[in-house]
């Protein structure tokens, strides 16, 4: 097993990889699936960043299993050892009707403990990573590294909260009121860039219901910055399960939990 550092390294660069390949594929036109709806789209592009990303963890880090989103990894019942996490394209809808506000994320855990996290913003070149050995940066392109600092314990009432459509819309577990409490809810349709948000303190908080590929590598950054992250009921993450998860300031995810249940 190569040393973490090094590992680090090499996802980085072939998140960049990854990255300049999408940018490649999306000038042509690719194949767009259904898979469970219409509201569930699944790519060409998705399934060859998975192939790629999973190939190239696989050489890395031969031992480890790899959870992927669209199959192209291993079967997982538990989290011990080394487990990785690959979502190829994070935002499948923003990808194919915007063009924009997507990512790509991957993580790493080691016997459930989270070690590292990458949300990749493709369309602005923005990188935020790190683990619990590192701390957490962000890294504009051209740019060094640049140190995220621990969000400000904010509450509810004085700031923006990011809420998924389906939650809000079928006012599930309260959000309405939760929105109404909040200065305004907001919705960007990528799960990545929302953790990313509540990260740099641009929102309080955010809740959807996610998949473990959804919310593995946001998790590893917000544990590190001191975030709660929790499901709406208060309790931990299963990480190889679905759970409405609530990512939050302290303040935030109290008043949060208390409003939803
Ligand atoms: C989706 C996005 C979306 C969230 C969904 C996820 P995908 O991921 O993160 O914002 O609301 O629950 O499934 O399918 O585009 O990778
Ligand atoms: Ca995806
Ligand atoms: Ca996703």
């Amino acid at each position: 097993m190569m040393e973490l550092n090094k590992i680090d390294h090499e996802i980085q660069r072939i998140l960049n990889v990854t990255r300049l390949s999408t940018l490649d594929e999306m000038k042509n036109d690719f194949t767009v699936e259904e898979k469970s709806g219409r509201k569930d789209l699944v790519t060409a592009i998705d399934k060859s960043n998975e192939k790629m990303l999973v190939s190239v963890i696989r050489q890395l880090d031969p031992e480890a299993r790899i959870l992927g989103e669209e199959g192209f990894g291993d079967q997982i019942d538990d989290m011990h050892g080394h487990v990785w996490f690959v979502d190829p394209i994070d935002g499948t809808m923003n990808f194919v009707m915007q063009k924009n506000r997507f990512a790509i994320m991957i993580a790493l855990y080691v016997d459930g403990k989270p070690q590292l996290g990458y949300i990749l913003d493709v369309m602005q070149n923005i990188l935020y990573h790190g683990g619990p050995e590192m701390g957490v940066y962000a890294r504009s392109a051209g740019m060094v590294d640049r140190r995220i600092k621990r969000p400000d314990n904010v509450s509810l009432d004085n700031s923006l909260i990011g809420i998924s459509g389906p939650l809000l819309i079928n006012d599930d577990y309260n959000m309405k009121k939760i929105a109404q409490t909040s200065r305004g809810p907001r919705m960007y349709g990528s799960a990545g860039l929302e953790f990313a948000s509540v990260i740099k303190g641009e929102l309080s908080g955010y809740v959807s219901y996610l998949k473990p590929w959804d919310f593995a590598a946001g998790n590893v950054l917000a544990n590190e910055l001191g975030l709660a992250v929790k499901t709406i009921d208060g309790a931990p993450l299963d990480m190889l399960s679905s759970n409405v998860v609530l990512v939050a300031t302290e303040q935030a995810s109290e008043e949060v939990i208390k409003l939803a249940n």
